[in-house]
Parts: structure tokens; C-alpha cells; sequence
């Protein structure tokens, strides 16, 4: 998928297994077919205080798929025109992050975990830290 453009209306949330009896449920997300990508990374933000933010940055390459894993969050998905905003409170659900969208992560719930699935490992090369360069990066494509 490398060299697409991707827009705010590529962010899509996505149904995840769920397998629930009386003492619990259990959510699987394999490196197969299901995700347009393959699973690099996983990492997770937790601790989140009340009021804060996170977020406020964009990725080149990364795909993301993004979990509510316990609590909730809202993230602002902006590719330079469009904003959308998306609620996520299920850990079966999951929002599907393409490349090259700016976003920001806020009304974090008490005891939120924010559980990311990553396409790639840790790079800062691919941050876009600065909204007006990723501005002008959308801009120019
Ligand atoms: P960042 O992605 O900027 O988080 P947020 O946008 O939620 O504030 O990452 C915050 C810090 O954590 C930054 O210094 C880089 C570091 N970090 C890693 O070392 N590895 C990782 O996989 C991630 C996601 C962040």
C-alpha cells in the first residue's frame, strides 16, 4: 500500500472477535488476513490523568490498529481537511489508523488503556511532529 494517499474517511473501525462465557471474554487479533497490515509492534498508554491529552502527531508509513483494551477515549483523525472524531469504549472493536493522518487522543477515562497494534517498530523518522509540516506534506501530495 505503499505510495496511497490515504483521507480522514480511510479510518474505519473494525469489528475484533470476542469469545465470552460466564467468567469473561477474550479478544484474539492474529497476524492474518483481517488487518491491512502486519503486526510489528504492540504497545499500550495507560496512567492517562484526567484532562489530558496525547496524540498531537502524524505518521508517514505506520498503520495502527488502536483498542479501547479497558475504559474510554476519543481520537481526532485530521488529514489536513477533513476531521473525524471517533468514540472507542468496546476492547472487541478497533480503529484502523492508514498513514498519513494527524491525531489527537483525549477524554480519557479513569483507568483508560489505549492498545496499539503497529505495522512498525519505533522510529521517530516517521513522527511528523509539527502540524503545519504535516500540513504542507498533505498538501503536497
Ligand atoms: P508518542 O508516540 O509521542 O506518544 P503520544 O503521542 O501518545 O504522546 O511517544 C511518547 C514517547 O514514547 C516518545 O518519546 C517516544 C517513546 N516511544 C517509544 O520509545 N516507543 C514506542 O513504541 C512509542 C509509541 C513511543
Amino acid at each position: 500500500m505503499s505510495g496511497h494517499t490515504f483521507s480522514a474517511f480511510d479510518a474505519t473501525v473494525l469489528k475484533l472477535s470476542k469469545i465470552k462465557n460466564q467468567s469473561g471474554s477474550i479478544t484474539a487479533i492474529n497476524n492474518d488476513n483481517y488487518l491491512p497490515f502486519d503486526i510489528k509492534r504492540v504497545y499500550y498508554l495507560y496512567d492517562v490523568p484526567s484532562g489530558e491529552s496525547r496524540g498531537g502527531h502524524g505518521h508517514r508509513r505506520l498503520h495502527q490498529l488502536i483498542v479501547a483494551a479497558s475504559g474510554s477515549f476519543t481520537i481526532t483523525v485530521d488529514d489536513g481537511v477533513v476531521q473525524r472524531a471517533f468514540t472507542l469504549s468496546n476492547p472487541d472493536y478497533g480503529l484502523y489508523m492508514p498513514p498519513g493522518l494527524w491525531r489527537e487522543m483525549d477524554s480519557f477515562s479513569g483507568g483508560a488503556i489505549c492498545l496499539v497494534l503497529a505495522s512498525e517498530e519505533y522510529s521517530e523518522d516517521d513522527y511528523f511532529r509539527d502540524y503545519d509540516n504535516f500540513k504542507n506534506y498533505r498538501l503536497a501530495l
